[in-house]
């Protein structure tokens, strides 16, 4: 894990506290107005609330996740499930729930929902920057297929496209 700090939050199962066990459900509707806030906070280019109000009602394909601790929100994902192929359009835990695993467990989850609709590879773009997420993501199977220059629209940033194998029991363990 090179020079990553292994911070005050306990990561990796330190500082002895033990993760709760989150819940997960599909996200609704209801919960929009939460995740558009979350995502605010979280990302530079975050998705309008109107975004996840479409997707939720229009596009048959997406599969959106929600991460509750306690019935609050504390996470979530989303993907877009095309005949044998994933794809990760979001993944956000809230800042102060980070490096506990939780992101970890999203994923899985997310990995799991699309092999149960019968997805057998998953695709998602990543910031060059987002070390923590490739991380994550490298820890889950994914690997690097190529670039998607000038993806992001707020600094120009390049995207690395990473890809796993759903079939080879990535993600499960
Ligand atoms: C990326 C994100 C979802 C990870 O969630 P998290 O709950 O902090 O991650 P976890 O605690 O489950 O850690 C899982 C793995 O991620 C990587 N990771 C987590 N925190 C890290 C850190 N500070 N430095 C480096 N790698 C890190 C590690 O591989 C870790 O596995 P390990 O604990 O065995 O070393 C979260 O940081 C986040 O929401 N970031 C902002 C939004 C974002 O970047 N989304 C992804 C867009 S593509």
């Amino acid at each position: 894990m090179g020079e990553r700090a292994r911070d005050a939050q306990g990561h990796g199962g330190g500082a002895g506290s033990a993760a709760k066990v989150p819940e997960f459900r599909p996200m609704l509707l209801s919960d929009v107005p939460v995740i558009a806030a979350i995502e605010r906070e979280v990302f530079t280019v975050p998705w309008s609330a109107e975004a996840f109000v479409s997707e939720l009602k229009h596009n048959q394909f997406a599969r959106y996740t929600v991460m509750e601790l306690d019935r609050n929100i504390i996470g979530y994902g989303g993907m877009w499930v095309v005949m044998d192929e994933a794809h990760v359009t979001n993944v956000a835990v809230r800042a102060p729930y980070r490096g506990r695993g939780y992101g970890e467990m999203l994923m899985r989850r997310l990995m799991q929902t699309a092999r149960e609709q019968g997805a057998k590879s998953m695709t998602l773009e990543v910031r060059v920057s987002n070390e923590v997420a490739q991380n994550l993501y490298r820890k889950l199977g994914f690997v690097q297929n190529g670039i998607r220059p000038r993806y992001y629209t707020d600094n120009q940033e390049d995207a690395y496209i990473m890809w796993a194998d759903l079939t080879a029991g990535g993600g499960t363990a």
